[in-house]
């Protein structure tokens, strides 16, 4: 946690409380706090009650005994007329030992009610703030790093325990040692108590300040071995040590882990130096309050003999060397509420955030939609990610097209064109800012997300597998997916031969997101999960562009497979994969620049015809640069790029939407992929 929610009774930690302070002026703002808070604890109240008498009589148990150690001294030890009661010293100790062991109860039963409480409201949010989580859209993943959501569940979520079982407790506590102590001190003798009330606070801010430089240093070892940690994992893990690998940079990634290693050493040593210290200044500290009190007690007794007894003596310093600690822990109340209160905050804000797109109170299932399942359309979408800021280009610009049932409809374009995030726009993981998009003849925000989720495979670009074996990931689509079902989904997926040829099988861990397997082999699996699915309708997003032709052949013979009988979205970087879709949509800057099928938009000498010639110069590895430039004019691609500078793209804009009407273009030319030269 390294929060230092500190202040437990006896801990003589200290903490970095500027730093503190900063993450504490962070923490959102959330009104109702408190009343908040309290409810959260409210189901737990009587137990609560129950800890705070106990912590009560804890903390005023402690001041017992020295006052009993009085009576040790002066009434059986040494009583006035000599000679040492043994009756009245066996009653004594035999009441202290009894106290402390009566304490020593009261502590574990305390604890026992703490952290039960403490615990149990811990896992009430955490379970509670996963939900919340879970039901955020997309979008909000995309723009919070995993960390910091990790760190609110983790850390802060896991904090609410330490609130209980040591803020509270110890703020609650230590006041009430406090009081006790004082109490009794001056019960023991009013004038000792008046000289330690005048020496204590330079003790108590003395001990403050130490604490704080230790708390900083070790503040500062622990970042340094998070830096440590943070080299290891990223450069001992498999991309990590690919990258590293590929880039010849072990050698300088040694270097860097030396280099932090060295100010590793720096800082532990420094750390243990500073604790030594500052034991040895709170020792002596400690040590001299009782030498000074034996002497101010010296001074009243040359002028009032037998004004203070032994016992007094001794019950007095027993009784104030308990003081300073809570004392120290008291000074920082005003810092923990802080810290409490700005951890509730934190988790708060994160309960409070509202998912942006919930389903409507009078929301349907896609069965009990208008139109036929499997039937798609955009109407006049326009679409800008979240985040984007409000005069840059929309990300989908008017985009509209219709999939009937069972059709297979292909985006083409450049990459950066918005073709992604058509298909996240489908089952509603965004919402268009504007324009309709509608799923079996109903606007998606009229269907429960459930319902649309239940009717929709999405293969994505990256092929997502959890650290696991292939059985299980295929059995995330189905859980009740039988051997045979799972073996049948593979054949189509063309990837049951090669988990056959796997020594274990279906039962082979794929390692961490898949390392184990091949680009292809994991998208095939990723087929084969929504083949389990069975959906009628499919979002391909293909990856084929990092696969040879074999592979891309082998993938593509799958996606048919599972195309067959759905509609399909799809996305294809190689042209050569969409000659049969009943309709290609070319997408270029958000926008649908020509629709058609293949051999139309060949003929047609756009945008497609020059991504067409661009994908065949690529792949005629024998040919000069001029065969290929003088079969076609030289696509002017970088122009037409989705991700050019937002000047010249707004210049460029207007020229965009209708195809430069260069001759060479109008003419009829041979087809790049399938060599046919189309009807004038
Ligand atoms: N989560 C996001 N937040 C903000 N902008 C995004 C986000 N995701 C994508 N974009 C931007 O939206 C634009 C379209 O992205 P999209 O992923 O749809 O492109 P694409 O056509 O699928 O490209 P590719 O062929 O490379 O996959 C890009 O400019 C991209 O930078
Ligand atoms: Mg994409």
């Amino acid at each position: 946690m390294g929060r230092g929610m500190g202040g437990r009774p006896g801990g003589l930690r200290g903490v970095d409380e500027d730093a503190l302070r900063r993450q504490n002026a962070e923490a959102p703002a959330v009104p109702d706090l408190g009343r908040r808070v309290a409810a959260l604890f409210r189901p737990y109240v009587g137990k609560i009650a129950v800890t705070a008498l106990l912590v009560v009589i804890g903390a005023a148990l402690g001041v017992v005994p020295p006052l009993v150690i009085e009576r040790v001294f002066d009434e059986a030890l040494f009583p006035p007329e000599g000679g040492v009661q043994m009756r009245l010293l066996g009653t004594l100790v035999a009441v202290i030992i009894g106290l402390y062991v009566l304490s020593a109860i009261v502590g574990v039963i305390q604890t026992w009610f703490t952290s039960n409480v403490g615990n149990r409201v811990t896992g009430d949010l955490r379970v509670k703030m996963f939900e919340h989580l879970q039901a955020m859209e997309l979008g909000f993943f995309t723009r919070t790093k995993t960390g910091v959501i990790q760190s609110r569940l983790q850390n802060d979520v896991g904090g609410v325990s330490g609130v209980l079982t040591s803020t509270v407790t110890s703020i609650l506590g230590n006041t009430v040692t406090v009081i006790a102590s004082l109490v009794a001190m001056i019960l023991i003798d009013w004038r000792l108590t008046l000289i330690a009330i005048v020496i204590m606070p330079p003790l108590v801010i003395v001990q403050r300040r130490v604490g704080q430089v230790r708390a900083r240093i070790a503040s500062e070892t622990q970042q340094s071995l998070s830096e440590l940690t943070a080299i290891t994992q990223e450069t001992l893990s498999v991309s990590g040590i690919l990258l590293s690998k590929s880039f010849n940079r072990q050698r300088a990634e040694s270097r860097r882990y030396a280099d932090e290693n060295a100010n590793q050493i720096r800082l532990q040593v420094r750390q243990a130096m500073s604790g030594q210290g500052f034991f040895a200044v709170v020792h002596v500290l400690m040590a001299s309050v009782p030498a000074v009190i034996y002497l101010v007690a010296g001074f009243i007794m040359v002028g009032d003999p037998g004004a203070i007894t032994a016992g007094a003596i001794v019950a007095f310093t027993t009784v104030q060397a308990r003081l300073l600690q809570p004392l120290t822990s008291l000074m920082r109340v005003a810092l923990e509420v802080q810290t409490s209160a700005a951890l509730f905050a934190r988790i708060f804000e994160y309960l409070d955030l509202t998912p942006a797109i919930t389903d409507a109170p009078d929301a349907i299932d896609v069965e009990d939609g208008p139109g036929p399942l499997g039937r798609i359309e955009f109407r006049d979408v326009t679409f800008r990610y979240p985040d984007a800021s409000p005069d840059s280009r929309p990300t989908l610009d008017g985009v509209t097209f219709v999939a009937e049932p069972g059709q297979q409809v292909a985006f083409v374009g450049p990459s950066g064109a918005g073709k992604t995030t058509v298909l996240y726009l489908t089952p509603r993981l965004y919402e268009a800012s504007s324009g309709q998009v509608l799923f079996a003849g109903a606007d998606v925000r009229a269907l429960r997300h459930e319902s649309i989720i239940d009717h929709v495979g999405i293969v994505s670009q990256e092929t997502y597998l959890f650290h696991a074996t292939i059985r299980e990931n295929l059995r995330y689509a189905k859980p009740d997916a039988t051997d045979a079902e799972i073996e049948e989904a593979c054949r189509q997926a063309n990837i049951h031969h090669i988990i056959a040829g796997f020594e274990q099988g279906y039962d082979t861990v794929v390692g961490e997101r898949g390392y184990r397997l091949s680009g292809g082999e994991k998208q095939r699996i990723a087929i084969a999960r929504v083949l389990l699915k069975d959906p009628p309708v499919l979002l391909l997003d293909e990856a084929t562009s990092a696969l040879d032709t074999v592979s891309e052949r082998i993938v593509q013979e799958a996606l048919e497979a599972a195309a067959r009988g759905r509609t399909t979205l799809s996305i294809a970087h190689r042209l050569s994969t969409v000659i049969d879709a009943d309709v290609i949509h070319v997408v270029e800057a958000g926008r649908i620049v020509e629709s058609g099928t293949h051999s139309e938009l060949i003929a047609r000498g756009g945008l497609y015809a020059e991504l067409a010639a661009e994908q065949l110069a690529s792949t005629r590895v024998l040919e000069t640069e001029e065969a290929v430039a003088g079969e076609l004019p030289p696509p002017d691609l970088a122009r037409r790029r989705a991700d050019r500078a937002p000047e010249e793209e707004r210049a460029a804009a207007t020229a965009d939407v209708v195809p430069p009407a260069t001759g060479a273009l109008a003419l009829p030319v041979a087809d790049p992929v399938t060599g046919e030269v189309p009807e004038p």
